[in-house]
């Protein structure tokens, strides 16, 4: 497995690949039945997903075999481009990501050691996200599915970042030693580092990303109802926001972390919100509200904020409720197994939280390595597997969709 974030600008696209993509040699087009092809219970050949990821700020391209072995795996971040704002400017991640789509889409392939032969079918995110984003995604895998008459389909951003947990390669490092060395604990699982897989449904998964906090009981796959939500800021928007307003760097989480791991939650107490009794549902606003008060505060009486206990108190009150919350929903579901998901499940915090509590409580934990966690599109390649697997197939409207619910399939039509 290989991973690379290339430095921007990548350099310009080879005029050999855009030939292939846009203007496709009959000759080489795939020979009916030369290859493996996509189908309920066709497993006899190892099936090769190509992913593509452009939901919000980051352009990646994946190759993943049989749902579960990530043959490469590159993402090309454009955090450089919207730092300066403290937050992403929809407008300039979709001129970037149009940059970026081929060189990331060949960079991915050459590292697959694959030509486009080597495919037998591309999976995009599809929503929900930035529209003009997604966009350049999905128009580039509908054009690349159609020359080369590969079978397509669109895949849920919050989905693909449940199927993190199916990767293989977390397995290979277990314990998280390859995310950022012994620092970043990868608790659960069986063995205390396995990979879910598809006998161990059902279970509960905890999404949290930059814009959602969700709770879904996974039934098994594309069977998901969604349990709770939050009702204003995100887990990764209230770290984020109270990052900004310390004058911390963009995406502020893993500077939350980074600073908390030095700093004493209990200096700072911070509220926690529960909601109503057995709510799964989430708020982190009143805690943003919160860390801004406590700021004003101290700057108010001329006093520096202590960032690292403030940090720790932020990062405690969230984790705490997350824990609470994700335990009490496997609980009401009578499942032993919880599923992390999303770019705060790197949170070392959070992910040690788990672990102890999933070994008091005998529940399974499964986290991804740190850096499957964060958007990627080797989880899009895996949950993409999986959908075609089942004979789901994007239909040639396919669109972006920036509010896709999980559960709702637009778009799509079962085959076979
Ligand atoms: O899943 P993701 O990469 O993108 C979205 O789908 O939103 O999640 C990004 C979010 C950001 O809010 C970022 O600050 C947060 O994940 N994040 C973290 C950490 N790494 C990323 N939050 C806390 N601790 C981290 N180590
Ligand atoms: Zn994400």
């Amino acid at each position: 497995m290989t991973r690379s974030r290339p430095s921007l600008p990548l350099a310009p696209p080879s005029p050999r690949l855009i030939q292939w993509v846009w203007r496709p040699d009959p000759r080489l087009w795939r020979v009916p039945g030369g290859s493996p092809i996509l189908g309920r219970g066709v497993t006899a050949t190892a099936v090769r997903i190509l992913g593509i990821e452009t939901s919000c700020d980051e352009t990646a391209a994946a190759v993943v075999e049989d749902g579960r072995r990530i043959l490469s795996d590159v993402v090309a971040s454009q955090t450089d481009l919207h730092a300066r704002y403290g937050g992403v400017v929809p407008e300039l991640a979709s001129r970037r990501h149009l940059e970026c789509i081929l060189p990331v889409v060949q960079e991915a392939l050459s590292r697959a050691g694959l030509g486009l032969a080597g495919l037998d079918g591309v999976a995009v995110t599809y929503g929900p996200g930035l529209v003009g984003a997604l966009l350049v995604g999905v128009s580039f895998a509908k054009g690349l599915a159609e020359a080369r008459g590969l079978p397509l389909v669109g895949v849920n951003h919050l989905e693909a970042h449940i199927y993190a947990n199916f990767l293989e390669d977390a397995r290979a490092e277990g314990g998280g030693s390859a995310d950022a060395g012994a620092a970043v604990p990868r608790p659960g699982g069986r063995d205390g580092g396995a990979c879910f897989s598809s006998d161990a449904w059902p279970c509960v998964a905890l999404v949290v990303s930059g814009g959602h906090a969700d709770l879904v009981y996974v039934e098994g796959h594309g069977r998901l109802e969604l349990l709770g939500r939050t009702r204003d800021d995100a887990a990764g928007e209230a770290f984020d926001k109270s990052a900004r307003a310390m004058g911390l760097g963009y995406p502020g989480g893993p500077e939350v972390d980074r600073l908390a791991a030095r700093g004493d939650a209990s200096q700072v107490p911070l509220p926690r919100a529960f909601l109503e009794e057995g709510s799964l549902d989430f708020s982190f606003s009143g805690l943003k509200t919160a860390v801004l008060v406590y700021l004003d505060r101290c700057r108010r009486r001329g006093r520096e904020p202590p960032l690292a206990d403030l940090c720790a108190g932020l990062q405690q009150a969230v984790v705490d409720v997350l824990v609470e919350k994700a335990f009490a929903a496997a609980r009401a579901r009578r499942v032993r197994r919880i599923l992390l998901a999303g770019g705060v499940a790197a949170n070392r915090g959070l992910r040690a939280a788990f672990g102890q509590r999933a070994r008091r409580e005998g529940v399974e934990v499964f986290i991804p390595p740190a850096r499957l966690c964060t958007d990627n599109a080797a989880m899009v390649a895996c949950a993409g597997y999986y959908r075609l697997e089942r004979g789901v197939r994007a239909e040639a409207s396919l669109d972006a969709v920036a509010d896709l619910g999980l559960g709702s399939d637009p778009y799509h039509r079962l085959e076979g």
